[in-house]
């Protein structure tokens, strides 16, 4: 991709409004934070995010699907080996279902490795009477109920950097030195799960896959290669703080193009992609993979002016639209939307957010989602596309390896007062491990169509 804009530098976005920026109250740790992160190594390589885009310009043909998904926000308290290790594992056991169930490959896609900052509907809430700065993600305050917890610092993005470091590190080791490898599919099911129907159906599936290796082995195929051994596992988060983005934006010397090094992907939240906002600038000029999520309050010939500037070559892979209506509501805004930019002949992968327009709080005063109405939006989603002619290329989710009670719903029917058990998100509620494979199957089923 080139960058047709012909003022873009890594920080012409700071001639725009930024909506959404922590303001922070020390302006010279700032930027000594930056100008620390600016000299730090990538934490990923041109040559991976462009083999990513090239995947997904097959996900915008339905030659292979998204699976895009991972901590709300992520925690630093969470950077271990069993935190990583639990989230990785039901993303790979999702794949495993979608792939073997659904007939297609799966992109791995994680809400991992710098998933820190979050776009907030308020700057500030009331806790006891007392009026606090909204949490807004580990690498800006602490989710801690205080006012001085609530003080934006720079010194978090540096954290921020060294635990995704961290991170992305162990995510290889996982991802290449064996325990990825589809011998092991069995021994990715989560102790929790594994006594649940939803467990003994993934122990089936597992088995069919076991004997299709050891067949292939007993006719003579080396099944000691890297499509077995391996996985394939990208990075990604909301492109929000754009000074630790730009900070981590480096020019390929194979190609001369930037790219933001801070991920494999990137996406814009649906809070900041402004035409002329200072979100879109910055990922106009960057050559990665970029996510946009689309909401009920789109506005669609701004839309289309924005698909022009973030992508004016209409090169497949570079743009996922990431839908998030709410399952009230997909039926009013996603035929026109998927109709209105088939018509322009836009290459694009459509994947389907069914968490953030499903949102409610429960009697208890949980932020929560339920399982059916999660269901629902997805059951929908691609219906409306088979109506349309249009790609259902991916999914986008919440979700955790642990066994987390934050949505309701689901093989055990978490209910509103279960809710309190085991709530530990520290912002959207998150699909625990057995609801995550559950609705896998259920998208299986829905791929297979
Ligand atoms: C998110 O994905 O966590 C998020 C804030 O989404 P949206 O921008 O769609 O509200
Ligand atoms: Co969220």
């Amino acid at each position: 991709m080139t960058a047709t804009n012909s003022t873009w530098t890594k920080s012409s976005w700071s001639q725009r409004p930024a909506l959404q920026q922590p303001n922070w109250p020390d302006k010279a740790k700032l930027a000594t934070a930056l100008e620390t992160l600016t000299k730090l190594p990538p934490l990923v390589f041109a040559g991976e995010i462009r083999t990513l885009k090239k995947q997904l310009a097959q996900a915008a043909e339905g030659k292979a699907f998204l699976l895009q998904g991972g901590d709300c926000s992520e925690d630093f308290a969470n950077c271990t080996a069993p935190g990583i290790r639990e989230n990785l594992k039901v993303i790979l056991q999702m794949a495993v279902v979608l792939s073997y169930a659904g007939g297609k490959p799966v992109i791995k896609v994680g809400r991992i490795a710098g998933q820190y900052a979050k776009p907030r509907s308020a700057d500030t809430e009331m806790v006891h009477g007392v009026e606090i700065a909204s949490y807004r993600g580990d690498m800006v305050n602490s989710p801690e109920p205080t006012a001085e917890a609530r003080v934006p610092d720079p010194e978090r993005m540096v954290k921020g950097y060294y635990l995704a470091a961290a991170t992305m590190n162990i995510l290889r080791a996982f991802t290449r030195g064996g325990y990825a490898a589809l011998h092991r599919v069995n021994a990715w099911n989560n102790e929790f799960v594994k006594t649940s129907p939803m467990g003994r159906s993934y122990e089936r599936l597992a088995r069919h896959i076991d004997n299709a290796l050891q067949f292939m082995e007993v006719i003579g195929f080396d099944i000691d290669n890297p499509i077995i051994n391996e996985a394939s596992f990208y990075t990604s988060h909301e492109a929000l703080l754009l000074g630790y983005e730009e900070a981590l934006t480096r020019q390929d010397s194979t190609t001369g193009l930037w790219y933001d090094c801070s991920a494999h992907m990137l996406w814009i939240g649906d809070r900041t992609r402004q035409l002329d906002g200072a979100h879109i600038e910055f990922l106009t000029g960057v050559g990665n993979p970029i996510g946009m999520k689309v909401g009920p309050k789109h506005d669609l010939d701004e839309l289309k002016r924005i698909i022009d500037k973030l992508n004016p070559e209409n090169e497949a892979g570079r743009l996922t639209l990431i839908t998030r209506f709410g399952a009230q509501k997909i039926d009013h805004y996603l035929p026109h939307l998927l109709r209105e930019l088939k018509k322009e002949g836009y290459k694009l992968v459509w994947s389907c957010d069914p968490m953030h327009g499903n949102t409610y709080t429960a009697e208890t005063g949980h932020k929560t989602r339920n399982f059916d109405n999660i269901l629902a939006e997805i059951q929908r989603f691609f219906e409306l596309h088979w109506a349309e002619g249009t790609v259902p290329g991916g999914i986008h989710f919440e979700l955790t390896g642990n066994n987390v009670t934050e949505c309701t719903g689901g093989g055990r029917n978490i209910l509103d007062q279960n809710l309190a058990e085991k709530y530990l998100t520290n912002c959207d509620p998150r699909l625990n491990a057995e609801q995550s494979l559950e609705i896998a199957f259920q998208i299986a089923e829905m791929m297979r169509n």
